[in-house]
């Protein structure tokens, strides 16, 4: 067999696959209660083996309240009612495995629902066993320094118990109450837990909100108007953390052949080695938010800006990425997931005549990056947001809470509406839009959260019809992904890296050479670049005719082989 040199990388499974992220509470229901289902998911196995994926990361299906759907967990060893049993689950991922397909879980270990039985045991009494899983505050010390909180109703990350006169910290909602890491039995019983899963055969977790795990506990006062931007060494990357991501390794990840993402803010390109490093036995790889700035306000990223579209900075962002996992560590590559709105509105377009050209556009650029590439369920036909701009329409604990608290305070939350109709998590939760029958053949009643109303025009049983659809061409460059070793390895080099419309790049490796023209943009872009494209192999462009040398239209992409 020929060696191919991998440019100094080390070839790992996990860096080949493409991960298709599943949110369970929208992908089908198969009981008629409104929500997706562990069976419904069942029921379309042979269609997730159809896209050619071969990783699937499930979002959070443990029991749960449902405060932050699902990220708010009251046992770690059950299957939330709504979505079924832990047969289903066994199931589900026998059916995944006999498709040659591996499954992901969501690790939400920086908190717990306040209706787990550690919680409610810790709230009982100041000498309860379980005091310390969690983080007090004894009011007799006064008000404890102010943190803020990004779902609470007053922006107050502590709340006050008023059983044992003391406050208990959460960075998020009232309802997700933070563990305490640094007790020692916390952190055995994160590791069992996730042994119980891999045990049970999954193959490796999505780690949410990892690097909040070690924080400042001694909660010291915070400097006076620091910007939101420095609050990070307040509640997150913390003394122990890297103590205890190779504790985490030692303990379960050496024990199994797995995969494993942080979601982790706060983790820089600075720093990014220490985790990723293979040699340091912490994460093989995170995924950073230092793209999705993209359309929204650098002031207050709960609000949406236009005007902060400028394409050759985030090119910048993907390149400066690239050069530091060149030798070591791996990259994420993602535009959507269940935080974030429809990557088609978001990056691309859904205006109806480009809508098709910048989801294909989009995943070609998903798809040819360097990196592990992780595409968010309902992506692959084009999902577009719903655009809401009435509360009733939302879900969404961090919606509703911050809509709440701006009316309360008297402030603008008919702008806040107006702006978060475009950025809203809902916009990306809304249910599989299957065929154009009732419910878009997600339930066939009410679903928990509405359709989006262009079901008719935008589903999946119409696309699998169509040879031009989203849908086939999502398949087909994955096909390109699996067939050409140099998309998944091959060296990122951006050309003609300040055109403002273009995000032009090669990939190189060994002598394999490939070049990708994406226009980011709804007019006719031209390629400032020593290359004869029309001369070149075009291994796939989302137009269906030729185009001019060195001109592109709107949202096309091509890749060739030079
Ligand atoms: C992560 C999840 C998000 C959740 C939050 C709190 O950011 O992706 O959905 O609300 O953590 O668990
Ligand atoms: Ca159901």
């Amino acid at each position: 067999m020929q060696v191919i040199s991998l440019n100094k990388i080390q070839p790992r499974w996990w860096k080949e696959v493409v991960v298709y992220q599943l949110y369970p509470r929208s992908f089908k229901d198969s009981n008629g209660d409104g929500i997706g289902d562990l069976n419904g998911i069942i029921e379309k196995l042979d269609y997730i083996k159809s896209l050619g994926i071969d990783v699937v990361w499930l979002n959070p299906v443990y029991e749960s309240p449902n405060d932050d759907m699902g990220y708010d967990i009251s046992d770690y060893r059950a299957i939330m009612k709504q979505f079924g049993t832990m047969d289903d689950f066994d199931r589900l991922l026998e059916g995944l495995h006999e498709r040659g397909i591996k499954l992901i879980m969501d690790l939400v270990v920086n908190h717990t629902s306040d209706e787990h039985p550690w919680f409610r045991e810790s709230k009982k009494s100041r000498d309860n066993p379980f005091r310390h899983y969690y983080h007090w505050w004894d009011a007799e010390k006064g008000l404890p320094p102010y943190r803020w909180s990004i779902f609470d109703k007053e922006n107050n990350a502590w709340k006050y118990d008023p059983g044992t006169n003391s406050y208990y910290f959460h960075i998020f909602s009232e309802k997700q109450p933070d563990l305490n890491w640094e007790n020692p039995a916390v952190r055995k019983e994160v590791y069992d837990m996730m042994k119980f899963w891999m045990d049970k055969g999954v193959d490796g977790f999505r780690m949410d909100v990892i690097t909040c795990i070690s924080k400042d506990t001694r909660f010291p006062e915070l400097p006076a108007d620091m910007p939101l931007s420095q609050w990070f060494p307040y509640y997150a990357k913390g003394p122990h953390l890297h103590t205890y991501l190779q504790e985490m390794h030692q303990e379960v990840f050496s024990k199994y052949d797995s995969m494993n993402v942080g979601e982790a803010s706060g983790i820089s390109i600075d720093d990014a080695l220490l985790f990723t490093d293979e040699d340091r036995n912490e994460l093989q790889t995170f995924y950073h938010f230092d793209h999705t700035g993209f359309g929204i306000s650098k002031d207050n990223f709960m609000y949406a800006d236009d005007s902060n579209r400028d394409l050759p900075s985030w090119k910048k962002i993907f390149d400066k990425w690239d050069k530091v996992f060149q030798e070591k560590g791996w990259a994420t590559i993602y535009l959507g997931n269940h935080d974030m709105s429809r990557m088609t509105s978001r990056f691309g377009s859904d205006h109806p005549a480009f809508r098709d050209y910048s989801a294909k556009m989009l995943h070609t650029f998903l798809l040819s990056m360097r990196g592990t590439p992780y595409i968010y369920n309902g992506d692959e036909i084009g999902m577009t947001n719903s655009n809401h701009l009435n509360i009733e329409a939302y879900q969404d604990v961090y919606t509703i809470n911050y809509y709440q608290q701006l009316k309360e305070r008297g402030q603008d939350y008919k702008g806040f509406l107006e702006s978060h109709a475009h950025i809203s998590r809902d916009n990306g939760r809304t249910p599989m839009q299957w065929d154009d029958s009732a419910f878009a053949g997600f339930s066939n009643t009410t679903p928990w959260l509405s359709v989006n109303e262009n079901y008719r025009q935008i589903n999946i049983a119409k696309q699998e019809q169509d040879p031009d659809s989203v849908l086939h061409y999502f398949r087909k460059m994955i096909g390109l992904r699996k067939a050409h070793l140099a998309l998944v390895y091959g060296r990122f080099d951006l050309v003609d890296e300040d055109n403002p419309q273009l995000f032009a790049y090669t990939r190189m490796l060994g002598d394999e050479s490939y070049l990708v023209v994406l226009n980011f943009s709804d007019r006719t872009a031209i390629l400032d670049a020593d290359v004869d494209t029309e001369r070149s192999q075009i291994l796939i462009g989302n137009y269906n005719t030729n185009h001019l040398n060195h001109s592109y239209r709107p949202y096309e992409a091509v890749i060739y082989k030079l």
